[in-house]
């Protein structure tokens, strides 16, 4: 009975740990390739009024942030988990909003916005330099690779 209760505090107070290094160990890059994939895969959707193309992009997005949310993930004393749930993931409903009503203005509006949260939070985790686009057919990547 004893051994019994030793090995339980054992199991209680090794847990913790265990649940701390996942979280330093999230991917919190590969989210990122996520992000820019799905959102200029989203636009081009968007942009064919594809919107059952679109939605499906924009539930990935959906799924990878709340898998984020539920990740309570520090980066670099910043707490992404809690920026995302803040910034991004209203303007991902948003932009599902605009997909749902089938109108292409304001899924414009809406998609700018939630790129605009991209970039927030890039700016809020002194990644300033990393700067996400809204798409045009003349660029391959929705990035802007200038130093401006
Ligand atoms: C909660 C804050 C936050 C939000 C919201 C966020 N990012 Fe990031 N992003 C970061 C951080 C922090 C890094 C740097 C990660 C690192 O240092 O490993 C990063 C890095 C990146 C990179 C560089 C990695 C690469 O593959 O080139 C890209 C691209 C990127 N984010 C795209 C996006 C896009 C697109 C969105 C919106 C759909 C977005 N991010 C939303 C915090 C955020």
């Amino acid at each position: 009975m004893r051994y019994c209760f030793l090995a339980l505090i054992l199991i209680v107070s090794c847990k913790p740990q265990q649940a701390e290094k996942e979280v330093e160990n999230y991917p919190v890059l590969e989210t990122m390739g996520y992000y820019q994939r799905f959102s200029q895969k989203l636009w081009l959707a968007g942009q064919n009024q594809n919107w059952e193309l679109a939605d499906f992009y924009t539930h990935e997005l959906e799924e990878v942030t709340e898998r984020l949310v539920e990740g309570n993930v520090i980066h670099d004393d910043y707490n992404i988990s809690n920026l995302s749930e803040a910034m991004l993931l209203p303007k991902i409903e948003k932009v599902e909003e605009a997909i749902r009503k089938k109108d292409q203005v304001l899924f414009l509006e809406n998609y700018e916005l939630m790129i605009s949260s991209c970039n927030l939070c890039h700016n809020a985790t002194k990644h300033n330099f990393i700067k996400i686009l809204v798409p045009n057919d003349s660029k391959i990547w929705n990035q802007d690779f200038t130093s401006k």
